[in-house]
């Protein structure tokens, strides 16, 4: 195959692959705060969440496959696998790996759901707020389009729409511990009164 043709498919399913990354947390995000509108259903968000997270599986098949059969960079499998293994640009290709493997974590855990049980998986989807920023820094530091200003307009783009999700989640936290709060409160004056 052409060379080109890998360079290019390397950095487009790279691309794509992070612009799914970031849609993926936001409507994340939005399925943990139950977000709803009578023109946009919950199942819309659960059903779009888990869609794209296995459409990026397929663009991220690419990427590291091009990229490993790409001649110039000669990765190899084993650096597509170990973390920090690369010849070429071993930082953020390290970087890359470590993404992925904690992706793919969140797809199997999603996936074996059922049987992993709730508490687990819920532990282990805490890992997307580590993976996507790993992914991100890959992407800027690995990339040959890494400083063009469409590339650079992308990243901020993905940036502020995460940053924004996370203080969105934050501000749920909160208030859901604040609710909680009021009712164990609540409850304790009640019973004192009782006791009385
Ligand atoms: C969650 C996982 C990953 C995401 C979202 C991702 C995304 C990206 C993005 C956005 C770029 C920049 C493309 C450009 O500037 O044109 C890139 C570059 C690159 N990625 Fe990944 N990547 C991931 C994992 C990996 C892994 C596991 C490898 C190892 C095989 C890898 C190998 C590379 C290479 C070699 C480049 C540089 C391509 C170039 O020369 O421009 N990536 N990646």
């Amino acid at each position: 195959m052409n060379d080109q043709i890998l360079w290019f498919a390397t950095r487009g399913a790279g691309i794509v692959s992070l612009l799914l990354l970031t849609a993926v947390v936001g409507l994340g995000v939005l399925t943990a705060v139950r977000f709803q509108r009578p023109a946009w259903p919950r199942f819309l968000t659960a059903g779009l969440h888990r869609n794209l997270a296995l459409l990026s599986v397929a663009f991220l098949g690419v990427h590291i496959a091009s990229a490993v059969l790409d001649p110039f960079a000669s990765l190899g499998l084993v650096a597509a696998a170990i973390p920090f293994a690369s010849s070429y640009r071993p930082l953020w290709v390290g970087l890359g790996v470590i993404a992925l493997d904690l992706f793919l974590a969140l797809v199997l855990s999603s996936l074996l759901r059922a049987r992993l049980g709730a508490r687990a998986w819920r532990a282990i989807h805490w890992l997307a707020y580590a993976c996507w920023p790993l992914a991100l820094l890959h992407g800027v530091g690995a990339g040959t389009d890494a400083t063009a200003p469409w590339m650079l307009a992308l990243d901020v783009g993905c940036i502020a729409l995460v940053a924004g999700a996370v203080a969105w989640r934050l501000a749920g936290l909160r208030s859901s511990h604040a609710e909680l709060t009021e009712v164990v409160h609540r409850r304790a004056i009640v019973e004192t009164g009782r006791g009385a």
